[in-house]
């Protein structure tokens, strides 16, 4: 049997299949497909202080290879999710991820102070790359010094470690991950979703009420790669990579560019265990190839 498990340094996970944030609801509802337990961790749907509807309708339009959301960030609130922790954590033992959001930079320290009180959840995942909200401050990840600002804030509130998750629409995602690291990020998570328009031609107008929104899936996986390879080369701590993964090809052709674990969102929606097919390719896969454990292949593209 190959070795799966990962050591971030701050945690050891059993295996790097994590699926992604608002890709998996609040982990409950999964639990009727698979058993939790399998998962090296989970991230719960992004979560800001109060109750918020999110963006009007329509809110996903799907594309021949990927899937366009302008979701907004809806969700019950900080009091609300940590009724659901309690619930979840009773009905697995697997490390819980809160995907922290914030209209503001105190906004971020607050719903950071409030998760990170909790036993029960095991680390931050702080989501400054969220394309779908018009506030001021909701995308900090676009800006390398405003990065560096708002993680080191909240690396002096917070004692949890911290996951940081980086934006594609950044102009230099390098920057902003050296900036992430500098301010005392414990790992970084990239990507969210990439920019995307939709038009409605009948009505000559966008799709979307926000105009743009963010696109996931398969088509993006090579932009998500590449990324993930640039970024890995640039930085120390682990780096949690995304974007399009549907097999568990998928996720070795990551750690192989340099990721110590994966998430794993849109497939989800299509196939609710998909985890559980991914992560049994991943090992036949390992097998095939020799590969004993991921340690082997981290970061050993040859190029
Ligand atoms: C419907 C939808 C909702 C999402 N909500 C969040 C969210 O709340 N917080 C976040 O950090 N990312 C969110 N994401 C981004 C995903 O976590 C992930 O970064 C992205 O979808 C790329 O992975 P994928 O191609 O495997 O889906 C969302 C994505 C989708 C499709």
């Amino acid at each position: 049997m190959a070795e799966l498990s990962v050591d971030l340094g701050f945690c050891t996970l059993k295996n790097p299949l994590i699926p992604a944030s608002g890709t998996f609801g609040y982990g409950e509802e999964f639990a009727p497909f698979f058993d939790l337990d399998i998962l090296g961790a989970l991230v719960l749907k992004g979560i800001y202080k109060n109750t918020r509807p999110g963006n009007p309708p329509p809110r996903l339009c799907e594309t021949p290879a990927g899937l366009l959301n302008s979701i907004g960030l809806a969700g019950p609130g900080a009091d609300k999710l940590q009724e659901i922790i309690r619930r979840l954590s009773a009905k697995t033992s697997t490390p819980i991820i809160v995907n922290v959001c914030g209209q503001n930079d105190q906004e971020f320290v607050e719903v950071a102070e409030i998760f990170a009180a909790m036993p029960e959840v095991t680390m931050l995942e702080l989501n400054i790359s969220c394309p779908n909200v018009k506030q001021g401050g909701a995308c900090p990840a676009q800006d390398d010094q405003h990065t560096y600002r708002l993680v080191k804030r909240v690396k002096e509130h917070v004692h949890k470690p911290l996951i940081v998750k980086l934006s594609p629409n950044a102009a230099d995602i390098a920057a902003v991950a050296r900036a992430a690291q500098e301010a005392g990020a414990d790992a970084l998570s990239l990507v969210n979703t990439f920019l995307g328009l939709a038009v409605n031609l009948e009505k000559r107008r966008p799709l979307f009420a926000n105009t743009l929104a963010g696109l996931s899936g398969p088509a993006i996986k090579p932009l998500a790669l590449k990324l993930v390879w640039e970024v890995c080369r640039q930085v120390q701590i682990p780096v949690i990579g995304m974007g399009g993964i549907t097999s568990g090809k998928d996720v070795l052709e990551y750690i192989l560019v340099g990721a110590s674990a994966v998430q794993i969102g849109t497939v989800n929606f299509t196939e609710p265990a998909a985890a559980v097919r991914i992560l049994a390719e991943m090992e036949q896969e390992m097998t095939h190839l020799q590969i004993n454990g991921l340690n082997e292949i981290r970061g050993k593209l040859l190029v």
